[in-house]
């Protein structure tokens, strides 16, 4: 299975992509994870990436199609992956299908803008396991810890000001990706505001696959 994974902040990319990573046994790739990896490891590209993320804008295009392009040419992307939040311009589409990548299937999880606010302002990350976790709709075991021991912090673009920023530029920038992946036969459209588990099962339904 060769998947992308589009929608909005906080629709559920990471969330689902943990689900159908188990599923398939292919890798789940997010340029926001290595991004953010780049940032605290304070490479070079970590340090270019750091002020546009920090304003809720995207990365310029030449940046992550680089990053991109390197993780495929892995060998454990061989027989399929799982690319969430790439691509996220018709530039990086572009790129993308020069690479003669093949594309299976692209699920777009919708969520309505006001949810999405109230799942970005109460989301909690594992800094240990990486594990989204949500205070009221999905919380851990303790407001400090994950179940794996792991401290819990909220993302520094998780501030309701670059959460507008991240929408709106998600409208402009991204949004046309929907109808571009369509127009290809490849778009996947799934109510994302539904619980965890019935999302996955509409994923799934939606593939075509049984659990
Ligand atoms: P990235 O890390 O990709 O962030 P994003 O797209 O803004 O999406 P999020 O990770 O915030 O949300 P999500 O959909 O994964 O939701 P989650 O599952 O966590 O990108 C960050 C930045 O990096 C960008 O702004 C940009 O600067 C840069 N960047 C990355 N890729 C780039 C690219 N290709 N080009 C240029 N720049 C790029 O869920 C959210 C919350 O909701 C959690 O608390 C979760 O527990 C909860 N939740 C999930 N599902 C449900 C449910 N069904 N019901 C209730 N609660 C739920
Ligand atoms: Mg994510
Ligand atoms: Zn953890």
């Amino acid at each position: 299975m060769r998947l992308v994974l589009l929608g909005p902040p906080g629709a559920g990319k990471g969330t689902q992509a943990e689900l159908i990573k188990e599923h398939f046994n292919i890798p789940h790739i997010s340029t926001g994870d290595m991004l953010r990896a780049a940032r605290a490891a304070k490479t070079p590209l970590g340090q270019q990436a750091e002020k546009y993320m920090e304003a809720g804008e995207l990365v310029p295009d030449d940046i992550v199609v680089g990053i991109v392009a390197e993780r495929l040419a892995q060998p454990d992307c061989q027989n399929g992956f799982l690319l969430d939040g790439f691509p996220r311009t018709v530039e990086q589409a572009l790129a993308l299908e020069r690479t003669n990548t093949r594309v299976d299937a692209v699920i777009s999880i919708e969520v309505p803008r006001d949810i999405l606010v109230e799942r970005l302002s109460g989301r909690r990350i594992c800094r240990q396991c990486g594990r989204a976790w949500h205070v009221q709709f999905n919380p851990p075991p303790s407001l400090q810890r994950c179940q794996c021991g792991g401290e819990l912090y909220q993302r520094s673009d998780d501030q309701p000001e670059t959460v507008r920023q991240r929408l709106d530029v998600y409208e402009a920038q991204t949004s046309p990706l929907k109808d571009w992946y369509r127009q290809r036969g490849l778009l996947v459209a799934v109510d994302g505001n539904q619980p965890i588990e019935a999302v996955f099962a509409d994923i799934l339904s939606a593939l075509g696959v049984s659990r």
